[in-house]
């Protein structure tokens, strides 16, 4: 406690005196700026997770980020899309070879596949003329003021500094040639001011941090307000000198290290945003580790892929869907400690002069098909207090099935769409397959519910490297039979949960659930469905040496060890519900040393782990959230 209002206190001196000697003693704002940037530097060390950044994150990583519209998601890599898979519904589009494209999204999966294609403009291909990017006053060809010539526009014309960000800097980088972004968004230099002033206008740009050019970004024109209105740019060249501690990202840009996790993607790559343990003040902390900027939050579009940005959110004022006119918390990045409040607000009126490509690129992600999955119908939305090993009722756990192997419930199962079931291989054997019932909707075996189905089984397919002595890889899948006649399978009552295609969904502490029909502790038996609240465990290792394997399994558990699954529940689900309320299966039963013991948790298989292996069997579709 202490000691951050140490440090605290030393920022805020920092702070005030490096703005006061601004100007007047050059050398001693330098100085002050150095050690402001250190302190800033070790808060960020404890805010960067080294471990995570060996796997190299990008924002192509789809299980820290979701990929765009014209991309989808493959073994965990955000992958072009061919444009036939784009959504239909779209108006024409022009690139630079002055080729026409139907939609947007058909022109940037086309530029995904094709690099060297980019967006003009809006519209069919006329003669308008072209679109450039150019550099001004600076003393080398990497910076300047930032002067862009629009299509349709007959002058070039400079931006205006109070809607200049990193996203936009880095964007008109690209534009000239230096394909990792910006260094600097106000880099300051020298130049005489009569030869701007002459200017009575200039651009208002925003860009959404997903362009390749500027031309992409949605330009207005205002009046010029001052002289330091105008934005500038130190573009990044690979002898950039930073003088100072840098993080080092994927794409091998430095930056200085206090820029990583504060929700502003100075990599290009986006890396400096994805291993955080926390974020910098103006941004917001997403459970998967990423930091994204606070203007996304409630914005309408998730950014997190746990959907945290946009739960709680006000109402639909806060959810503006348009560009801001005015950009006021723009974090300031040549650490000369300028603030927003630098910028006067801009109320005059702006004449928009392009289309707002962010906003289509919303419209396009909204059109593409939804995946129905771990949403339970409403009238079956439990109380939110919860004690455990209760009996659950009909809707709780539309996902859940029984396996009944001569006439008893041998194990659980988890419905996860289409024909197919999932379940521990422990439990089934391939051999068997003629011999398995799956009862779905069931809630008490003796006391039949109506719902209850019964379903005998097509096939039965176990993990190829399942180990019956280590249990390790203790996954099947269960392939239901259809009807006669019948292309599909009935599950009237049933609802699949929603396969985990990332392991940063769900982490250590969070709250999940586990169900089925197996013994309780004094191996009692059981006959209606049981369900009980268990926390996620780490370190698992500690309990059971040598015989967890972390990457294909996870523990589960109570403190008090009075909640836990047993013999019987096998294969049977361990639910956890993500802060958009979506159930997914985060685990499926496979062992334990006894049962409700504190000291041995219940080890469950790592279902993230498998998504892979599951879609290639049950096919991507059926389970693809995002980006078939
Ligand atoms: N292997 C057991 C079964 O076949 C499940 C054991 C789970 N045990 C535990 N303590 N969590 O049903």
């Amino acid at each position: 406690m202490k000691c951050t209002h140490v440090v605290l206190l030393f920022l805020c001196f920092c702070f005030s005196s490096c703005e006061a000697s601004y100007g007047k003693h050059q050398k001693n704002k330098v100085t002050n700026t150095h050690q402001l940037s250190s302190v800033r530097a070790i808060i960020q060390e404890e805010k960067v997770d080294k471990k995570c950044l060996l796997n190299k994150y990008t924002r192509r990583s789809c299980s820290k980020v979701f990929c765009q519209p014209w991309e989808r998601c493959v073994d965990g890599t955000c992958v072009c899309k061919v444009p036939y898979q784009c959504p239909k519904n779209g108006t024409s589009v022009c690139s630079t070879n002055k080729k026409r494209y139907p939609t947007y999204c058909h022109l940037k999966s086309f530029e995904c596949l094709h690099p060297q294609t980019k967006f003009l403009h809006n519209g069919t291909c006329t003669d308008e003329g072209k679109f450039y990017v150019t550099l001004n006053y600076g003393i080398t060809d990497s910076e300047g003021i930032v002067k862009v010539k629009l299509v349709g526009q007959e002058q070039e014309m400079f931006i205006c500094r109070s809607s200049w960000g990193m996203a936009e800097a880095n964007v008109a980088c690209f534009d000239l040639g230096f394909p990792q972004g910006a260094l600097h968004t106000q880099k300051r230099f020298h130049f005489s001011e009569d030869l701007h002033t002459k200017s009575t206008e200039c651009l208002q740009v925003h860009c959404g941090g997903f362009e390749t050019t500027l031309a992409e970004c949605a330009f207005s024109k205002r009046r010029v307000q001052g002289s330091q209105d105008l934005a500038r740019v130190l573009c990044y060249t690979p002898d950039a000198d930073l003088a100072r501690e840098s993080f080092q990202c994927v794409n091998g840009k430095r930056i200085p290290a206090e820029r990583a996790c504060d929700g502003v993607n100075d990599c290009v790559d986006q890396s400096d945003e994805l291993c955080c343990k926390g974020c910098q003040d103006g941004s917001f902390h997403c459970k998967s580790g990423v930091c994204i900027p606070n203007q996304h939050k409630c914005n309408g579009e998730v950014d997190c892929i746990t959907g945290e940005d946009e739960v709680g959110c006000k109402g639909p004022e806060a959810q503006e869907g348009s560009r801001p006119v005015t950009v006021l918390s723009r974090a300031s990045h040549d650490g000369l400690l300028e603030t927003a409040a630098g910028h006067p607000e801009v109320q005059e009126e702006t004449e928009i002069l392009t289309e707002d490509m962010d906003t289509e690129r919303k419209r396009i992600k909204s059109l593409l098909p939804k995946l129905f999955c771990g949403v339970r119908r409403p009238e079956h939305s439990r109380r939110k207090r919860i004690v455990g090993g209760k009996p659950a009722h009909m809707g709780d756990f539309p996902w859940q099935v029984a396996i009944i192997e001569e006439g008893k419930i041998s194990c659980g199962g988890i419905y996860i769409g289409g024909c197919w079931v999932l379940t521990a291989a422990h439990c089934v054997r391939s051999s068997r397959a003629h011999r398995y019932q799956i009862w779905s909707s069931l809630i008490d075996r003796i006391r039949l519910n109506s719902e209850a189905l019964i379903h005998q089984v097509e096939r039965v397919i176990i993990h190829d490297k399942y180990n019956g002595t280590t249990y390790q890889n203790d996954i099947a899948l269960i392939e239901l039979k259809k009807h006669l006649s019948q292309k599909q399978c009935k599950l009237s009552s049933s609802i699949p949960a929603c396969v985990p295609w990332s392991p940063y969904l769900f982490q250590p502490k969070d709250r999940c659930i586990i169900s089925g029909w197996g013994r309780e502790k004094e191996h009692k038996k059981v006959f209606s469905l049981q369900w009980g609240e268990v926390n996620l465990i780490s370190n698992c290792s500690e309990f059971y040496p040598n015989r967890y394997y972390e990457k294909e399994m996870l523990c589960a558990g109570t403190d008090d060890g009075s909640i836990d699954a047993c013999q019987g529940d096998s294969g049977g689900p361990l639910t956890c519900v993500s802060r958009n309320n979506v159930t997914y299966v985060w685990g499926i039963v496979s062992w334990g040393e006894n049962c409700g013991k504190s000291e041995f948790p219940g080890v469950y298989t790592k279902v993230a782990n498998y998504f892979d292996w599951i879609s290639y069997h049950v096919g991507r579709t059926l389970i693809s959230q995002h980006n078939v």
